[in-house]
This record gives structure tokens, sequence and C-alpha cells, in this order.
């Protein structure tokens, strides 16, 4: 069990979540994930190490699209495990010297901006400011605005105009993209792909960090396989990260939506399970 000490609503429909846990603290290195069970019969999800502080508090932020979110967003008090950290740390931050000289843009897309700003803040710490472009639906779906433009310079985008840069990430992104050496996109796998087909003309090397759906997070049960480069290689020890423009984003959005209708029911089951009980 691991204590909770918030988990509370930032936007329509995502939360962010402390839980206490030093020792998953002691290992990070921004780019890599935990799991997080909320009830020892849950789903186990895998969600990428957003912040921590002094106290031994691991924050996550979670985006609430089916049963198993749902259900964490119903947790109070404890959770019953959180694995991590898993996955290889981001490349750039493990080997930041090679980095020192030169122009990184991160480009994130609603809640993939939790996994970027580990990234950009541990970057700064070691003298490197990136520049990030934020892209969502409407301006209350961006999240923690103040925390990225105290470490980063942000071009806003969202598709409705209401704040930022009217239109995509892209848009945003084509209109800067000469000037940089690297590129890093997370968010979801259609925004990566289509972030990497313009990376990839103007011949900007670009890294993205997938996530497929995941069970044991160890390499055991294949079930987040992507093939990249021609070669199948496992989200969860592989990466997250990979070269971007050596994705096969077609089969890993394909294998997303594999199991759409039994994530259905499962979800309407939990909404009756939690009617019922309140989820706790
Ligand atoms: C390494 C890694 C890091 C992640 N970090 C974060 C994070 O920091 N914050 C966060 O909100 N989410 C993150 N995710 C995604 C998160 O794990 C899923 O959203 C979650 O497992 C969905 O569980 P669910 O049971 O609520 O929804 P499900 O019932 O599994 O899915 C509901 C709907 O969402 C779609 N879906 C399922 N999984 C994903 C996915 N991975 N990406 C896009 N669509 C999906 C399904 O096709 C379905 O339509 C990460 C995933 C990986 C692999
Ligand atoms: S989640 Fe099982 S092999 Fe990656």
């Amino acid at each position: 069990m691991r204590k909770v000490v918030i988990n509370e609503k930032i936007s329509d429909n995502s939360y962010l979540i402390g839980i206490e846990d030093k020792d998953i603290i002691k290992n990070f290195i921004p780019g890599q994930f935990c799991i997080i069970m909320a009830r020892d019969n849950s789903e186990r999800i895998p969600l990428t190490i957003y912040d921590y502080d002094d106290n031994g508090i691991v924050y996550l932020i979670y985006q609430v699209i089916g049963a198993s979110t749902l259900e964490l967003s119903m947790v109070k008090d404890y959770i019953y495990s959180l694995s991590g950290p898993l996955g290889r740390p981001s490349e750039i931050c493990l080997n930041y010297k090679d980095y020192l000289d030169k122009k990184i843009i991160y480009v994130a897309g609603g809640v993939g901006i939790a996994p970027v700003y580990p990234q950009v803040k541990y970057l700064k710490d070691k003298g490197i400011s990136c520049d990030i472009i934020y892209g969502a639906r409407n301006k209350d779906l961006l999240l923690i605005k103040d925390k990225i433009e105290a470490i980063s310079n942000v071009t806003y985008a969202t598709d409705d105009g209401s704040f930022g840069i009217k239109g995509n990430v892209c848009d945003a992104l084509s209109q800067v993209i000469n000037q940089y050496d690297y590129c890093v996109t997370i968010g979801p796998v259609i925004m990566m792909k289509f972030v990497c087909d313009l990376t990839k003309k103007h011949s900007l090397k670009t890294i993205v960090s997938m996530n497929p759906i995941m069970v044991d997070g160890s390499g055991m049960c294949g079930a987040c396989r992507c093939m990249v480069d021609g070669k199948m290689k496992f989200a969860c020890i592989d990466g997250p990260e990979f070269d971007g423009h050596l994705v096969d984003f077609d089969s890993a959005i394909k294998r997303l939506n594999i199991y759409k209708e039994e994530e259905k029911e499962k979800m309407n089951l939990m909404k009756k399970k939690l009617e019922n009980n309140d989820g706790r």
C-alpha cells in the first residue's frame, strides 16, 4: 500500500495524484514511468513520473479515459501499489553533455505535457534551455501552464484558437522548425505521427515517447510491442522513447484500438461499481 497525499482534478478530465514513495525518486531520471494499481484487483496503469518533492512524494498526472483511470480518480487515501522507475531514461537527459550547444524543441499534446515537464526542468538545471510547443483542443485543457512557463519559452496552440496560435502543434512547429537541432514530441500517437511526418521533411531528428497498452511493464508479456525500423521493440524495456522517424505509427494506432469494445464494457461496469460503493 502507498499513501496518497493528493488526488485532485486539474482540468475537465485530468488529475494530479501525489503518492509517498522515496525509493522511486532516488533512482528516477526523466523519461521513466511507473505502474500504478489503484486496488489489488485493478488493472496496472503505466504513468510517467511528472514531478517529486523533498518529502518523498511522487507526482503523476493522468487523464481519465477508461475504467482504470476512472477507478484511480476515486481513490482517496491509499493505492495498492506503485512500481518503478521503469523504462529507459530520456536519451537527451542521460547524455545531456552531448547536447549543451544544441537547440531543442519539445512538442507536447494534451496530457503529454506531464512527461515533457521533468525533462525540460532537468535539462534547464544542467544549463540547457529548451523551448516548448504545447497544444490542446481548447484553453481549458492546457495543464500546468505556470510550471512550464517558469522553465521554458512556451508557444501554445489550440484547435479553437481560445489560447495561443489557432491550429495544431504542427502549425506552430512549422513556423520555427529551422531553428532547432532536435525535437522531442510526446502526446497522442496520431499527433506524434504528424509531428514526425513534418520533421522528417526538414531532416530534424525527432524522439517520440510511445504509450502503448502495457501489462507487466518488464518485457515478459509482449503487450507493449511496437515496430521500430522493421524490428519488434518492447516499449517498457527498450523505450518508451524511440527515434520517431523509424516508428511504424499505423501499427501502433491499430494495436491501441484492439480492445476498444472490451474497454467500453469495462468502463460501463466500473461506472456501475463506483456508483454503488464510491470506489473505496
Ligand atoms: C510509458 C507510458 C506512460 C504513460 N504516461 C501517461 C501519463 O503520464 N498520463 C496519462 O494520462 N497517461 C499516460 N499513459 C497512458 C495511460 O497508461 C492510459 O491512458 C491508461 O492505461 C488507460 O487506462 P484505462 O483503463 O483508463 O483506459 P482503457 O480502457 O485502457 O482505454 C480507454 C480508451 O483509451 C484508449 N487508450 C488506452 N491506452 C491508451 C494509451 N496508452 N494512449 C492513448 N490511448 C489509449 C483506448 O484505445 C480506449 O479507447 C502512459 C502510457 C505509457 C505506456
Ligand atoms: S508491458 Fe509486457 S512486455 Fe512490455
